[in-house]
């Protein structure tokens, strides 16, 4: 649906088709989602008054979601701060540290509780503070820890990356930073109940039997167990509880039904399904994100929330720092860095060559110079080429921001 809005109510996420009232002599030269708020001042600086908007294109505003789900904290970002201003290679050496700790954190958090012991929440509060705060610096920087696999700890990286995949669609969505920082507290928590499954179950390296599943599935109801004897907002229980529900009412624990689901849990579902598809498990092999998103889409409205599931896409983007992809000259190559004027033209770097099944002198791809005349064909799995990510990532991004 087209709305003509005043820039002064813009904001980051909405789709802008063409400027309606302007003192100056200000034209659209390309339509788009709005990226960071830098675009919105330029918009006031060139004199434009309004612009007209698609809706249905438009990353939603805090504003535009059903109020009877939404908590009371849901305005919009402290405009004062520009996002994604911070350059990468600073966030990156702060991402690391913060994701290293974060999982160190979680690691001992795991013991305690398998021992009955209790656990203290402030130390999660600073982990999802500094999270979102990274995040809004700089999305790429904690985007691309996300990628590494660890087989061995993805009980605790999937909280830490669910987590970050919160923090991410909260920034897009337009969340507040209080909003925006309990969804992402929620990520790290979701998934305690987990402590309370015996570890045969747990790491089983194959198929769950049905009585293994219906034991499986109880994490949710311990989840909240554990967290109501913490002191954390309904929010973060509700989450945990539920991140497995679906609309359909095929989820558990308790087959609830779309109306039943409300947008935070359906939000949680769909970052917490996307980070369990991608990620290598000793059962089954890491698939691209890709490939994850259009698996996700399938389900059509059935089990996820279709319009959020577009969003999502939106927010983590197709190229991510650490996608790998294999360009129509067979060669595969890694995104270095992302390109938020355009998105589908990322900074690439070629390291291998499919068909010669061998590495070759690292070259960058220029995708935004049309001399350049190779392209991105598929974004693939590293692990499909016997290659392995986390060296990848190391090689190619991590050592360059040490
Ligand atoms: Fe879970």
């Amino acid at each position: 649906m087209k709305k003509r809005v005043a820039v002064k109510d813009l904001n980051v996420g909405m789709y802008v088709v063409q400027v309606t009232k302007s003192n100056g002599s200000a034209i659209m030269t390309s339509k788009g989602v709005i990226k960071h708020l830098g675009a919105i001042k330029k918009l006031k600086s060139l004199g434009v008054k309004e612009v007209e908007i698609d809706t249905s294109k438009s990353v939603v505003a805090a504003e535009d979601l059903s109020p009877e789900t939404s908590p009371s904290q849901n305005e919009t970002l402290d405009t004062s701060i520009e996002r994604n201003a911070t350059p990468l290679a600073s966030e990156m050496r702060r991402a690391k540290s913060m994701y290293a700790d974060a999982r160190t954190e979680l690691k001992n958090t795991f013991e305690t509780l398998k021992r009955g012991g209790d656990i203290d929440i402030a130390p999660y509060e600073d982990i999802a503070k500094g999270f979102f705060e990274s995040v809004f610096r700089n999305q790429d920087a904690l985007l691309c820890m996300t990628k590494l696999q660890d087989k061995d700890s993805y009980l605790f990286e999937h909280s830490l990356n669910v987590a970050i995949l919160l923090a991410i669609f909260s920034v897009h969505l337009g969340f507040s930073k209080q909003l925006g920082t309990k969804l992402t507290l929620a990520g790290l928590l979701h998934d305690l109940g987990k402590s309370k499954i015996s570890d045969d179950i747990l790491f089983k390296q194959g198929k769950l039997s049905k009585d293994e599943f219906e034991i499986m599935k109880l994490h949710t109801v311990y989840g909240e167990d554990i967290l109501s004897n913490m002191n954390v907002d309904d929010l973060t229980k509700q989450i945990a509880l539920q991140h497995h529900e679906r609309l359909s009412g095929s989820g558990y624990p308790h087959g609830l039904i779309a109306h039943q689901i409300n947008q935070y849990v359906r939000m949680s579902s769909i970052a917490d399904s996307y980070d369990a598809i991608t990620a290598e498990r000793v059962y089954k092999p890491a698939i691209s994100s890709v490939e994850a998103l259009r698996l996700l889409q399938q389900s059509q409205g059935k089990e996820y929330d279709d319009d959020l599931i577009n969003k999502f896409v939106r927010a983590i983007g197709l190229y991510s720092i650490g996608t790998v992809v294999l360009m129509k000259s067979q060669k595969l190559a890694i995104v270095t860095d992302t390109n938020y004027e355009a998105p589908l033209k990322p900074s690439l770097t070629a390291f291998y060559h499919t068909r010669f099944k061998r590495h070759i002198e690292p070259s960058p791809i220029a995708l935004q110079l049309t001399r350049e005349t190779d392209a991105i064909e598929k974004v693939v799995n590293a692990a499909d080429y016997q290659l392995d990510i986390n060296l990848l990532i190391e090689r190619f991004i991590l050592d360059s921001y040490r």
